[in-house]
């Protein structure tokens, strides 16, 4: 029997990077934080300063299994989010966004709890409309590498709706837009985190394509922020929404930045662009400022500033713990 108010929070994904930082975010605030991961992408180091708190509690569970637990509401995070991590195990990979979706929704449904699906900016696949509004459908490859993860995406987003009009659950449903900081993978092949490390150990740094495509990349307190005010709506905002920075970089501008801010010497070298990485992406955020009336307030300098210190103590204390990023055909790109 529960004898006390604070809210009973399940985060899936929760040894990740963005639910690290959602834990830790939903403790400060005094939930009873329940994170669930099954170490696929994540890691207890992670969470490592939250382990001794009363409020949190961390389980090794695949979502992709019922999970019978009493809560609140629930974060569904749970889901490898860099292509050459979602690309290693595809079969797995839409499991884990469809029978995870299922799986965390049926849990919703017994507990009447709200539920958050952390969805993507991916379902818009290579857009022809710029920038993407929530209404726009996409233009998805449903049979190429990235399928696994950008259909298993959007059929959990259709899960979500459906679980809303037949069961009438409170849903709320966030397209995340590129978002980096500390506690990205150093080796999952993301733009910011390879430009990074590859510039911090003076390695030759890989721009994929002519570095012209531009991507628009979010800090994480300011995304985490954004999750947390949309969980806060009314039933009736259901989403999607978009989530994201609407500034747009080129890939060429964000190697520069990189390069200046670390003082690497490195040399740039370009790369063939794997497939269906998009050419453009930027998020038409008009819906989240209006309804959460938030917007990221982090610039690109300071959020690259603080990543780029996390990465350099990592590299410092464990040099042989990162891999050096290599080229991965089909598996790593500028997303
Ligand atoms: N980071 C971004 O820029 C971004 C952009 C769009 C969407 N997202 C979404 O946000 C979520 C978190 O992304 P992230 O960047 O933190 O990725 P991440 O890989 O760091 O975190 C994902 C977490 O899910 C866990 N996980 C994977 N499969 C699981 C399973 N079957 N059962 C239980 N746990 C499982 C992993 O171990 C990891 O801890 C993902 O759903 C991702 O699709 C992220």
């Amino acid at each position: 029997m529960r004898t006390t108010s604070t809210k009973k929070t399940l985060v899936t994904g929760g040894c990740g990077f963005l639910g690290s930082f959602l834990c830790e975010r939903l403790v400060a605030a005094d939930h009873d934080v329940l994170c669930v991961d099954n170490f696929y992408t994540g890691s207890k180091a992670n969470v490592a300063h939250l382990l001794g708190n009363p409020r949190f509690e961390l389980m090794r569970h695949d979502v992709t299994f019922p999970l019978y637990v009493e809560v609140d509401e629930i974060y569904n995070l749970a889901c490898p989010a860099s292509p050459v991590h979602y690309q290693f195990d595809p079969v797995q990979t839409t499991k884990t966004s469809v029978h995870g979706a299922i799986n965390m929704l049926g849990l919703a449904k017994r507990v009447k709890g709200r539920i958050f699906q952390a969805s993507t900016s991916e379902v818009y696949g290579d857009p022809e409309i710029h920038p993407q509004t929530e209404a726009y459908w996409g233009r998805v490859n449903p049979i190429g590498l990235r399928s696994c993860y950008d259909e298993g995406k959007r059929c959990a987003e259709t899960l979500f709706f459906d679980y809303r009009r037949q069961h009438g659950l409170a849903i709320k449903v966030a397209r995340i837009f590129n978002t980096y900081g500390p506690r990205m993978h150093p080796d999952d092949g993301r733009v910011v985190s390879n430009l990074i490390v590859q510039a911090l150990r003076g390695d030759p740094i890989t721009i994929y394509g002519d570095g012209t495509q531009t991507r628009s990349f979010c800090y994480v307190d300011d995304l985490i922020e954004g999750i947390v005010r949309f969980m806060a709506t009314d039933d009736g905002c259901t989403g999607p929404m978009n989530l994201g920075n609407p500034a747009e970089v080129s890939i060429n501008e964000l190697a520069a930045t990189v390069i200046e801010l670390t003082g690497s010497r490195s040399p740039i070298v370009f790369a063939p662009l794997p497939s269906d990485d998009p050419v453009q992406r930027c998020p038409d955020i008009a819906f989240a400022r209006e309804r959460l009336g938030w917007e990221p307030q982090t610039a690109l300098d300071e959020g690259l500033r603080r990543t780029i210190a996390y990465f350099d103590a990592l590299l410092s204390s464990a040099p042989g713990a990162i891999r050096a990023p290599q080229s991965c055909a089909g598996g790593r790109g500028n997303g």
